[in-house]
Formats: C-alpha cells, structure tokens, sequence
C-alpha cells in the first residue's frame, strides 16, 4: 500500500495510537448486536409494514416509515464508521443519496434563508436550486476550490460542501469552512459520497451533518440505492427525521441489510480500489493524449495537500480529458474490464464521458472513471491498450 493511497502509515485509518481499533476491524464488526445463542452475526431483514401495537402506540417499532429493526443495525453501522468515538452521533438512512440530501436542505431551511451550494458539485444540486428558490430560499453558489464558498458565507443559514467534488475532484478545506461557517452561525454539511466514511469523516472535522449516498462505494456492488445523514445535534436531527416521515423515502428492509452486509468488506474495498486507482492515475498521467488528469491521492494533484490534512484515504476516482469527443468515445468503447456506466465506487470498473447528462461545466472528452477491485495491473494494461487502439 502506498501511502498516497491512504494517508496513515498503517493503513488503518488509525489516526493515533490511542483512537482503537483499525478500520477494517471497525468495518466487520460496525452495527452488529451484542451475540444471542442460536442468532445470526447480522440479524436477517425485517419485512415490516407495521410492528403489533396493543394499547399506547410507544416505540421503538411501530410503523414501518418510521422505524425498522434493519435500519437501526445499519445506521449503527455508518454512525460508527463516520465518527469513531461515536459520541452522540445519530444517522438516518433513507432511499437515495438524493432522499437524504433533500431531508437536510428541506427540513433546515425556510423562506427567507440563505443557503450556499458548490457550483461544481453533483449535477443534480442545480434542480434542488431550483425547488429551493422556488420556495422563497435564496441560493448562492461558489466553487470548490480554494474554499471560495467562503465569500458568500455572509448571512447563510447553511453551507453545503461536497468534498472531494463529483467529478472535478477538488477539495476544499472542511475545518476552515466550518470555522467560518460556525462564526456566522451558518450550520455545515458534507456530502461525504466520493470519500466514504473511511475515506473522510466529516463529523470529526467539525461538520454538523454527514451526507451521503450510499449507492456508491459505501455498499459497493452496484446494486443498492441507498442515503444517510449523519449528526451530532439533536434538534437538526429530529428535523431530517420528521421530513423522512413526511417525505417517506425510506429505504426497503432489504436494500437496508444488503447495505449492511456490504458494509463488512467496506475497508477491503476502499483499500483496494484506492490503491489502483492510484496506480491508474500514475499510469495515466504518462500518456501524452490524456490533459487535465485529476487523483486527489497523487502528491502533486491541486487537491492533495489539503486532501492529506483532512482525509485518511482519497477515494476510488480518477478523471481526465481526451481530446475530443469522438476520441473518449472511442476509448470507451474499446475497453474490455470497464464497463460503461454512470455511478462510481463499485467493485467492478466504470466509466462514462461525463458530458453526455450535459449537466456539468467540463470539456467534451472529460472522462469520469471509477476504479473497481480487479488485478491492478490487468486494469491498467486494458486502459493504456484502449488508448494505443483508438489513437488518432
Ligand atoms: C456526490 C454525490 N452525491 C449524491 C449523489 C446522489 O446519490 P443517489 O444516486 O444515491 O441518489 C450522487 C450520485 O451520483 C453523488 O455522486
């Protein structure tokens, strides 16, 4: 393991001797119940529209949008992987990456707030934009890079920062963020997707929520939807539950335990991918075609030095541009180990021309790939092929 592709010299995403247990053992072990002869490690899904009920409806099951046994294992699980000394820190899963993103910009803002988005991140934030000017919220927007979000923190009831950006791959420094954010008493959201929980931890850089989807890395196969939010204050927490109920995006029982499951290989994953994908990066960059190569985990990356103050692994996603359009099409096309897709962070490779969805600021041959967990040196040998067979 090279220590660009994890930021702690053993790999464990142990950040002192004294802060427990590894990340792989964290991993295996997040969310499980205390042993019960006879039961398994992880409990089986509960499939529960409603929970019996005689008498006064108390808690904690009693209706299935609100609560399920299933999702409580599971957001254990995350909530202990997002902050390791786990001191008061409540999750919520819901549906998507976009059900938990909506709960928090929906339950803690009002007519008259201002809020302030990155002008690079995921694409689909300029449609919340849009529902959230269209109910009366004033929406700024900066990018990523540099902390520019800084300059329109003036009077924001909330800051969303999506470090490392999707797909930009820039990197903001969430400590003083937050700082500034915290002074002007503006509430701080991460989305914590590209990086993971073991990648990043948010809630420990001061963060007041953690968001993510859990359709990427997090479960890593590429067949969950899932979201969470992570927090640590009570009143903004109870907030995002009571709009998960009202909203009702939770997630089905079985999405919510194949979640869980995957959630024990999570380190192996991360590490894994993130090792290739720093080796891909090195791969890559030696390529004369190739402009604009993008690896937060690569020493001499624009984001890596403040990616090495703040996170413990550096993800699983590399981008770059062809030079056409035509040209990142054919590349594409001729890859045999990844597949073409859109998402990130599964165990089989990815790739996609991100400017076909038209949705972000990048150049037509600007390639998002996501690397997965086949032999590195059988990935790097497909892409540098398919870039020899479909030179101009
Ligand atoms: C950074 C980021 N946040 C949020 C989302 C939304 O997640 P979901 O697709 O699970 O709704 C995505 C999806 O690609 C993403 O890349």
């Amino acid at each position: 393991m090279s220590d660009s592709a994890t930021n702690d010299s053993t790999g464990t995403g142990r950040t002192g001797p004294a802060s427990g247990p590894g990340d792989g053992t964290r991993a295996v072990r997040a969310g499980l119940p205390e042993p019960v002869k006879h039961e398994p490690t992880l409990p089986g899904p509960v499939f529960a529209a409603h929970f019996h009920l005689p008498g006064d409806p108390t808690g904690p099951y009693t209706y299935g949008r609100d609560e399920n046994p299933t999702w409580t294992h599971l957001e254990r699980a995350i909530g202990e992987l997002e902050d390791s000394g786990q001191d008061g820190v409540e999750t919520l899963v819901f549906a998507s990456g976009m059900a938990a993103i909506s709960s928090v910009l929906f339950s803690q803002l009002r007519a008259g707030d201002t809020v302030v988005l990155p002008d690079d991140g995921y694409q689909v934030l300029p449609l919340a934009r849009t529902q959230l000017e269209a109910y009366g919220i004033e929406v700024r927007t900066a990018p990523t890079v540099g902390d520019a979000q800084l300059d329109v923190l003036d009077g924001a009831k909330l800051l969303w920062l999506e470090t490392p950006s999707n797909p930009g791959l820039d990197v903001c420094d969430v400590r003083r963020l937050v700082e500034a954010a915290h002074a002007c008493g503006a509430l701080v959201a991460v989305d914590n997707t590209l990086a993971s929980p073991l990648g990043q931890r948010p809630l420990e850089l001061g963060a007041d929520f953690s968001v993510a989807s859990g359709t990427k890395q997090l479960t890593g196969h590429g067949d969950v939807l899932l979201g969470y939010v992570a927090g640590r204050d009570p009143a903004a927490m109870a907030a995002v539950r009571r709009w998960r109920k009202i909203v009702g995006a939770i997630p089905g029982p079985m999405e919510a335990w194949l979640a869980h499951r995957s959630i024990a290989t999570l380190q192996l994953r991360v590490d894994r991918q993130n090792a290739t994908a720093l080796r891909v990066a090195e791969a890559l960059r030696a390529r004369p075609e190739i402009t604009g190569l993008r690896y937060p985990g690569l020493p001499d990356d624009p984001s890596h030095k403040v990616a090495s103050q703040q996170m413990l692994r550096y993800g699983c996603v590399v981008s770059f541009t062809l030079p056409s359009r035509a040209r990142a099409d054919r590349f594409l096309e001729a890859l045999r180990l990844v597949e073409g897709a859109t998402s990130f962070g599964g165990v089989r490779s990815t790739a996609e021309r991100r400017g076909r969805w038209g949705g972000d600021a990048v150049p037509e041959g600007f390639i998002r790939l996501s690397v997965g967990a086949e032999d590195p040196e059988d990935l790097v040998a497909d892409l540098l092929r398919a870039l020899d067979e479909t030179a101009d």
